[in-house]
């Protein structure tokens, strides 16, 4: 692994290949306020992943798997206080409270910087504090943008290493004036002399992740996992980004991109948003059900895009991530074959259970759990204990390189066409199937109220509706009017702007039962989509858009679900649209003067044709 450098305040610390002065500059302050023991600069090689992977055995974080089950891989647990994004605790710290807007939490600038000074005034005592520039997006690439993470977790390197371009390559293409968005994150447990480490470190008491839109700057402390520690993924890939999009008049979203092949060799590329732990990972990696011969679904990403218009007048994507944090639990050979193959060797997962044999296991993994396991918390467990094995934000970390489906273009520097924008939510009941947008502003509509029942992937209440508008409640970096309105005016920043789709698995039956069988069955509607893009599927138009029908859908190899049963997942309630309506204009009533007027004007349309 690199060598660590004990003169932290000393500006030739940084190692020769950082050519990059403000960058060496920004470090040596940083390493000033934090005082670690130890600083490294992380060239994120393969050797360096491996010695810090040992060194994280060694601290009693990591726990190596067996070598031959599950090669080259670890598991984590974190602390029980740990274990996923905490919403009420991220920020948007604009200087005008008006710029973050009714759903952010805000604080006023100077004050945070204030709080952020005595926070990490000293917060790395005792600890190595990692330096690594990395890039959201292919080295090179013109949609791309460069960030630097300074983190006091071994932890938070090697899932930034799988995550992220990360390392040299990174600093050599910064150059020696390159931009770059400073992220600084810190568990927040300085040791003190002598003192011993514990497996999982952070702050019980405080957790704060913080942005600061305008000098497009995070701060990160108390928290270790997931998106509150891997900034690049919801702190710069979503939120600040989402602010650079605003301005320079691109996308950042909350978005899987997939290609689907037809049988007539067709390529088209189509991204959708669904909130936290509701489908992405699945649907970015479905295997077509056997009787659609000739359709194939390739991977690009399954988290996050990056949209830009192109010079001929679609609009192109990225998948700014090298990597995927992904649920676990759920994941199986029978609903994601493709993401059982590439978790297979070279993974780190995070709060799933040990079995005696040094393999993982997770809910759902297997119909029957084995006989005995150690629980995500470390402590034996039996069927029947009462509680879940893993956490149910339980996930793994892993290269997206190793994903059997990914599309041979999916580090394509110039991005993919974007055929269709999907936005789908977790609805049980009241939300049909599928509904095509019969405009741009309609599909926008359709985007800006999506509502979804809350999961585990943030703390808080599971199961409850909420608006989630196109699954970026909680990663949009400023006012969600504004949002809205930038929406609308990306419709017209293109001449061949994508369709707009609004999807729903999870609509269940009087008995609680799932209608559709969805996950490799979701290609029946993918191919309906896709079809409808180009103008060879059939639709009719119902109060909310235009549905298939019956007979629009391909049924080959699903002839029991009966005609009966769809209707019952295509129905459109009216009473039930009167309710939901009336909870659109919750959310759409807190933007006041932001909420832009079409929408107000799509919002009577519905009410009226609802009425009809
Ligand atoms: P984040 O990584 O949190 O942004 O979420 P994600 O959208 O990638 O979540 P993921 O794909 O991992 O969602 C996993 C959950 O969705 C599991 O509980 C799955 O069982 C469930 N799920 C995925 N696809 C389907 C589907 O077609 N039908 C049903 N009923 N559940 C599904
Ligand atoms: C999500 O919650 O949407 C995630 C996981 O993708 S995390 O990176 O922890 O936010
Ligand atoms: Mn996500």
């Amino acid at each position: 692994m690199s060598d660590r450098r004990s003169l932290p305040s000393d500006p030739s610390s940084a190692p020769g290949w950082v050519r990059h002065e403000g960058l060496r500059r920004w470090v040596s302050e940083i390493a000033r306020l934090v005082k670690p023991e130890h600083i490294v600069w992380c060239d994120g090689s393969g050797q360096e992943y491996d010695g810090l992977c040992a060194d994280l055995v060694r601290a009693g974080t990591f726990v190596k798997l067996s070598d031959k089950l599950r090669p080259n891989s670890y598991l984590a647990r974190s602390h029980p206080t740990d274990v996923a994004r905490m919403e009420d605790r991220t920020f948007i710290c604009s200087a005008r409270k008006e710029d973050a807007g009714p759903t952010n939490n805000w604080v006023d600038p100077a004050e945070m910087r204030g709080t952020l000074r005595r926070l990490f005034e000293g917060c790395m005592r005792g600890r190595t504090m990692y330096v690594m520039p990395f890039s959201m997006g292919p080295i090179g690439s013109h949609i791309a943008q460069i960030g630097v993470q300074i983190s006091d977790s071994a932890y938070v390197a090697v899932n930034m290493r799988l995550m992220t371009r990360m390392g040299r390559a990174v600093a050599d293409w910064l150059g020696e004036d390159g931009d770059f968005v400073p992220c600084v994150h810190s568990v927040g447990a300085p040791l003190a002399d002598g003192e011993r480490d514990v497996a999982w470190p952070c702050n019980e008491k405080e957790k704060w992740i913080v942005h600061f839109p305008e000098a497009r700057e995070i701060w990160s402390y108390g928290s270790g996992y997931g998106g509150n520690a891997l900034l690049g993924k919801k702190c710069l890939a979503l939120r600040i980004a989402s602010v650079m999009a605003r301005d320079e008049g691109w996308l950042a979203e909350h978005m899987l991109i997939l290609g689907v092949e037809s049988p007539d060799r067709q390529k088209s590329y189509i991204t959708a948003a669904f909130p936290s732990a509701c489908g992405k990972t699945n649907l970015a990696m479905l295997i077509p059900p056997p009787a659609f011969k000739g359709w194939k679904v390739t991977t690009i990403g399954e988290d996050i895009a990056w949209i830009k218009p192109g010079q001929d007048g679609r609009f192109y994507a990225i998948n700014p991530e090298a990597g995927f944090f992904g649920v676990a639990p759920g994941t199986s050979e029978a609903t994601n074959p493709n993401a059982m193959k590439m978790l297979r060797e070279n993974v780190i997962f995070t709060n799933v259970a040990l079995t005696p044999e040094g393999d993982v296991w997770w809910e759902g993994m297997t119909e029957q759990p084995p006989a005995r396991l150690i629980d995500w918390q470390g402590k034996e467990w039996k069927p029947g204990s009462g509680h879940p094995a893993a956490h149910p934000n339980a996930r793994f970390t892993v290269a997206a390189a190793q994903c059997p489906s990914m599309d041979p273009r999916w580090e394509d520097t110039g991005g993919v066409p974007i055929s269709a924008f999907i936005f789908g939510g977790r609805r049980s009941t009241t939300v049909p199937l599928v509904v095509e947008a019969p405009t741009w502003e309609d599909g926008v509509y359709m985007g800006a109220t999506l509502g979804s029942e809350t999961t585990a992937a943030i703390t808080g209440k599971v199961g409850v509706v909420r608006r989630d508008p196109m699954a970026m409640l909680a990663f949009c970096g400023y006012n969600m009017g504004d949002y809205f309105a930038h929406w609308l005016r990306m419709g017209k920043a293109v001449h061949h702007p994508p369709k707009i789709f609004r999807v729903n698995w999870f609509r269940r039956d009087a008995g609680g039962k799932f209608i559709w069988p969805g996950f490799s069955e979701n290609m029946r509607v993918l191919s309906w989509i896709v079809e409808r893009c180009h103008g060879h599927a059939q639709g009719s138009a119902t109060p909310l858009g235009i549905a298939p029908r019956y007979e629009d859908l391909n049924w080959a190899g699903l002839e029991k679900f009966t005609r009966e049963r769809y209707r019952e997942l295509a129905q459109v309630d009216g009473a039930s649209w009167k309710a939901e309506l009336a909870s659109h204009d919750e959310l759409l009533g807190k933007l006041g003067a932001h909420l832009p007027g079409e929408l107000e004007r799509r919002r009577t349309a519905l009410h009226e044709s609802l009425a009809a």
